[in-house]
Order: structure tokens, then C-alpha cells, then sequence
């Protein structure tokens, strides 16, 4: 018995020092298992007198949890180990490129658009969302566009089952807005539009507008004015931007206006590019007709504004001289990354 005792402590060394997960082994069977020494003395006990069982078998459970306790660390010592080892060897880094796949880049529109809206949100606009599925109410008899107006004809809209209709500006958001603010408030909603055109070199059925609108007491085009040049300053990155109003019309505007800049590449001599008349068409707005004011829900009497419409798809065209529309909806891989990389 003693010796048997003897060798218990001595097994206790061996499981705390068991070099591998197999030697840890050999030596749990050795001591606890169902053959192993802890059992062969518990046989040994029935020699014995009743004080003395009762003393021995206490020993005996003691020394068994011990050894159990101890192989059970030396086990999750080896987990552990065995853990950082595979964390060690298998470690991947997701934010490297997966061969063969290029990175991105922001397309253009998005590019610009984001550009136009740092700019209006700095100047305490905000920046509004509407839907491009719209109602006829809002795309146009909201906007004072009558009944008979050619831009319901079905050659340029793209009418959904249900009356319901693809948009035909962002102009409806201009109504939107009306509806969901208490003047005065200024917004800007850039967006997708749709026209049922044939495609050509400079026509798209899908395009990109930023349309823009001031309500206050006393708006006035000199306001227009001061905001559309500090837009185009932004935008042509300097600020001898020369523009001028022409008078144009547009149901929802009264007075309306197609703002011209001075042609950039002769500075108003005359060339290809602005056709030789100096100018560029560019920006349509006016002030917002009192009808439409009413339709929103403000008094006319009380609340005036300007409203605008950029049109981005052309803006883009102007600022990277792209003489084909249909590259900008193309998702063609050779023209997208001549955009630079992708922006953080
Ligand atoms: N919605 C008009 C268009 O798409 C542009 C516009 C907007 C004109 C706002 C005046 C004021 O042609």
C-alpha cells in the first residue's frame, strides 16, 4: 500500500509535465483508469480493517480528484496551445484584394453628386429622396403642367401599370419637400430619371438630375444668381465663373431661365464646343410659380422661391469632355476606371 501511495505522488509529477497529448494519455490510464492504480488499490482495501477502509478510502478519493484535476489542466494547457499554434499558422487578411478581382471605383455621377451635396449641405440645404416610380399628380399636374403638355405624351414617359409612371425629373421632390417642411427651408434631390427616348449619342432613357429649391419670404433671382454661381465656382474649380439668364419656360417657374456659362475652352470667343456662340447651356430655374407653391400647401402671398435642375449625366459630359452619352450607363470596365480609385 505505501509504495502504491508512493507512486501516486510520484504521478502526479508525470501528469503535470506530460511532454504530448498521447504521453498525457498513457499516464491517465495508467493511474485513473478503470485498470490503473487508483483501482488496483481500491481492490486492496477489502484486506483491510473498517477504520483503516474508512481512512484509505478517503485517501484514495482524494488522491483521485487530485490526479484528475490536474490531468484535466494539463489537457486544456494542450487545447490552448494547440489553439494559438492554429491561429498562428492559419491567419488570413481580409482586407487584402482576392487575386484576380479589381478594386472599384466611384463612377463619375456619384463622384460629382457627392461633391454638389457637401456643397448645398454647407450652405444649409438639405438633402432629400424621392421615389422613381411617381404619380402623375406629382411628377406634373402638382408642378403646373397641364393635361395637354407634350411631356405626357407617351413618347416621353414611361407609364407603370396603375397610372403610375417612371419619373420624369427630380422636379417632384421640389412638391415632396413643400410637403414635408415648414418654410422657409432650402433642399437639394439628386436622383435617377427616365424618359421614354430613342438612344443616341446624347440621349439617354436613364439619366441624373439635381434638382434644388429655396423657399423664404423674400426670395429674389439675385439669390438664384448668388447660389448658382457659387455652385459652378465649385464645380469648374474657379471662381470667374461668367454666366447669364435667358428667359425659359418651364410650367412649374415664373420668370423661368436656362443660366448659361461663358464657354471654358474659348472663354466666349467661339469654338466647337459651344457650337460658336460663346455660351453653354447648362442649368434650367427660375423662381417657383405661385400655383405650385399653392399646390404644396404655402401661401404664395406669404412664401416665394427658386427652384433649379441640374442636369449631372451633362455636367459630367462637360467636365470630362465625354462625347457619348451612352459610356455613363455602360458599367464598361475601360471607361469606369479612367476615374481614379476608389474613394475612402
Ligand atoms: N425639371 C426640369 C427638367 O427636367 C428642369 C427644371 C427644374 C427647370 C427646376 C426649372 C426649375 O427639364
Amino acid at each position: 500500500m505505501e509504495q502504491l501511495f508512493a507512486a501516486l505522488e510520484g504521478g502526479l509529477e508525470r501528469l503535470n509535465s506530460a511532454p504530448t497529448t498521447e504521453a498525457l494519455e498513457a499516464v491517465r490510464v495508467e493511474l485513473i483508469g478503470r485498470k490503473g492504480l487508483i483501482a488496483e488499490l481500491s481492490k486492496g482495501m477489502g484486506k483491510l480493517s473498517p477504520e483503516e477502509r474508512v481512512a484509505t478510502g478517503k485517501k484514495l478519493n482524494e488522491a483521485k480528484q487530485t490526479l484528475e484535476a490536474a490531468y484535466e489542466a494539463r489537457q486544456a494547457a494542450f487545447k490552448s496551445a494547440a489553439l494559438m499554434q492554429r491561429l498562428e499558422a492559419e491567419w488570413l487578411d481580409l482586407t487584402v484584394p482576392p487575386p484576380g478581382v479589381a478594386p472599384g471605383v466611384i463612377h463619375p455621377i456619384t463622384q460629382i453628386q457627392t461633391e454638389i451635396e457637401e456643397l448645398f449641405v454647407s450652405m444649409g440645404f438639405a438633402v432629400l429622396d424621392g421615389p422613381e416610380v411617381e404619380t402623375e399628380w406629382h411628377n406634373f399636374d402638382a408642378l403646373n403642367i397641364p393635361p395637354t403638355h407634350p411631356a405626357r405624351d407617351m413618347q416621353d414617359t414611361f407609364w407603370v401599370e396603375g397610372g403610375h409612371l417612371l419619373r420624369t425629373h427630380t422636379s417632384p421632390v421640389q412638391v415632396r419637400g413643400m410637403q414635408t417642411f415648414k418654410p422657409p427651408f432650402r433642399m437639394i434631390a439628386p436622383g435617377r430619371v427616365f424618359r421614354n427616348e430613342e438612344v443616341d449619342a446624347s440621349h439617354e432613357h436613364t439619366f441624373t438630375q439635381l434638382e434644388g429649391m429655396m423657399v423664404d419670404r423674400d426670395v429674389s433671382i439675385a439669390n438664384l444668381t448668388y447660389f448658382m454661381k457659387t455652385l459652378l465656382a465649385k464645380i469648374f474649380g474657379r471662381e470667374d465663373v461668367t454666366v447669364r439668364l435667358r428667359p425659359g419656360y418651364f410650367p412649374f417657374v415664373e420668370p423661368g431661365f436656362e443660366l448659361d456659362i461663358q464657354c471654358m475652352v474659348c472663354e466666349g470667343s467661339g469654338c466647337p464646343v459651344c457650337k460658336h456662340s460663346g455660351w453653354v447651356e447648362l442649368l434650367p430655374c427660375g423662381l417657383v410659380h405661385p400655383q405650385v407653391l399653392k399646390l404644396g400647401g404655402l401661401d404664395p402671398a406669404e412664401w416665394g422661391g427658386f427652384a433649379f435642375g441640374l442636369g449631372l449625366t451633362r455636367l459630367v459630359m462637360m467636365r470630362y469632355a465625354i462625347d457619348d452619352i451612352r459610356w455613363i450607363n455602360s458599367g464598361d470596365l475601360r471607361f469606369l476606371n479612367q476615374f481614379g480609385g476608389p474613394r475612402a
